[in-house]
């Protein structure tokens, strides 16, 4: 066995410290699958005196990046740190002194995926980036290798981790939605800021990198609209379950038959038959459509340390053989990447799911349902909740009641505006919900 493949990390924390437990422990199997020895030459990290999950000698460290990317004996730079800067900065270095990368970091690549895939091809380096996508999910892979030969019309996936398992926990346990993100950000699902989670902008960051390789599409991602999870509730759950549906985070994309792209992110109700609906937990999974493959479905832990950490070590391997082999870019050799318009949501019909709060008065109903009317919404089944027809049998002197439909198929603008009057009605209270129903 020959020439030892030196690596870097940049960033030692949940991610980075599942990549050194498994280069590590597997370190003899990784050096004869790549047919040399991987030697971690460099730990980079804010503060170098901080306990760490990992076990690294304390010589590696270092807090000077630069130093790190200078020096010509690394070969691979594993990037992650997470957000746009300095990490963009780094990996664009690392790129122009023709080190390979890889990178678990989605907001980045959303935001500068082109522009680095081609920095890295100019310098005839690896730019890798499996972990930034489902977590332990080789969903990269298969749109980069597998259906390199199909056309991908759909995809549908829920892809953030820490919104799943708060949505999961919320309905089975009616936990609050407060300790339920703080257990998932000490489980390390979270992002360093996990208003990037529940507000939806990570599975956006995520989605912009599955249209560049699906769609080969160049999208802004705060073009993408975007709708988080934290105007769920566990009375929405109960519904949606008394419907036959279950409540997911959803990121969709798709072609629509004038070549727009039609891509969102948005909570959603999922019919209690699909695939998608029984992914609970940390699971992720993503649901393709292909002109020759059908449909497929691929399911596996989304985040946390060692299930990330197996894609990015996935990654590391793929780069040193191509190293070892004297070649790099193959995996992204001619990926055509252009700009491409969204098609706005506004004008879209789907059916609907409407939650609102009202005081139980006679007529309330009738002008809810005149609100809908005039905006051509048509209600196709209704739920109220807590009363009861006798004074007697409705719960507490509270005389607000939850309202529940389901839609026709009706335009989201209309939707949208038919809540807003209805939400200024004086017996209404609070903001009312409106959630798609897909599949
Ligand atoms: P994390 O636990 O917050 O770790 C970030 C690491 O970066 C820490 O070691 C930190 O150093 C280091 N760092 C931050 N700023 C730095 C700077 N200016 N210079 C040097 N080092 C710096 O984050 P993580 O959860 O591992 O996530 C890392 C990346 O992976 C992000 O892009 C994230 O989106 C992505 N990702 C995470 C998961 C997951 O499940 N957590 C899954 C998929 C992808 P200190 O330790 O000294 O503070
Ligand atoms: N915060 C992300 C999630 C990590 O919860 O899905 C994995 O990308």
């Amino acid at each position: 066995m020959s020439n030892v493949i030196r690596f870097a990390l940049l960033g030692c924390g949940t991610v980075g410290s599942g990549v050194v437990e498994l280069t590590t422990r597997n370190a003899a199997y990784l050096a004869t699958r790549v047919g040399a020895p991987l030697e971690l030459a460099r730990v980079a990290v804010r503060d170098a005196s901080k306990a760490r999950a990992a076990k690294i000698d304390p010589a590696l460290l270092t807090t000077d990046v630069a130093r790190v990317l200078e020096d010509s004996s690394i070969d691979i730079v594993v990037e992650v740190v997470g957000g746009e800067e300095p990490a963009g900065s780094w990996i664009g270095a690392a790129l122009r002194r023709g080190k390979s990368v890889v990178t678990a970091n989605k907001s980045l690549l959303a935001a500068r995926g082109p522009q680095l895939l081609s920095i890295a091809s100019e310098h005839r380096a690896d730019l890798a980036f499996e972990a930034s996508v489902g977590g332990a999910v080789p969903i990269i892979r298969t749109l980069r290798d597998h259906l390199v030969a199909d056309w991908v019309r759909s995809l549908r996936g829920i892809v953030n981790g820490t919104c799943n398992y708060i949505l999961t926990r919320m309905r089975d346990e009616s936990a609050s939605f407060e300790s339920v993100l703080a257990a998932a950000q000490e489980l390390g699902y979270a992002e360093a800021e996990p208003s990037l989670d529940v507000d939806g902008h990570d599975a956006a960051h995520k989605l912009c990198v599955l249209a560049l390789l699906a769609f080969g599409a160049s999208v802004r991602p705060e073009d993408v609209p975007t709708e988080g999870i934290r105007a769920i509730e566990p009375v929405d759950h109960r519904f949606a379950a008394r419907f036959g549906y279950g409540i997911k985070h959803l990121a969709v994309g798709r072609e629509t038959a004038g070549r727009e792209l039609d891509l969102r992110v948005h909570p959603a109700l999922v019919p209690l038959r699909m695939p998608l609906a029984s992914v609970d937990g940390v699971l992720n999974a993503i649901a393709l459509e292909a002109d020759g493959a059908g449909s497929q479905v691929l399911v596996g832990r989304g985040a946390g340390s060692l299930p990330t950490a197996v894609s990015v070590v996935a990654d590391l391997i793929d780069c040193a053989r191509n190293r070892r082999a004297g070649v790099s870019g193959l995996q992204t050799i001619g990926l055509d990447v252009t700009r491409r318009p969204i098609a706005a949501p506004q004008s879209q019909e789907a059916l609907w799911y409407l939650r609102m709060r009202v005081a139980d008065r006679p007529g309330v109903l009738a002008q809810i349902a005149g609100a809908l009317g005039a905006h051509e919404v048509s209600i196709e089944q209704m739920v109220q909740e807590g009363g009861g027809r006798r004074a007697s049998d409705r719960q507490g002197t509270d005389d607000t009641r939850v309202i529940v439909m389901l839609t026709h198929e009706a335009v989201e603008a209309n939707v949208r505006a038919a809540l807003l009057s209805i939400d200024a009605m004086s017996f209404v209270h609070g903001r009312s919900l409106a959630l798609r129903v897909e599949g």
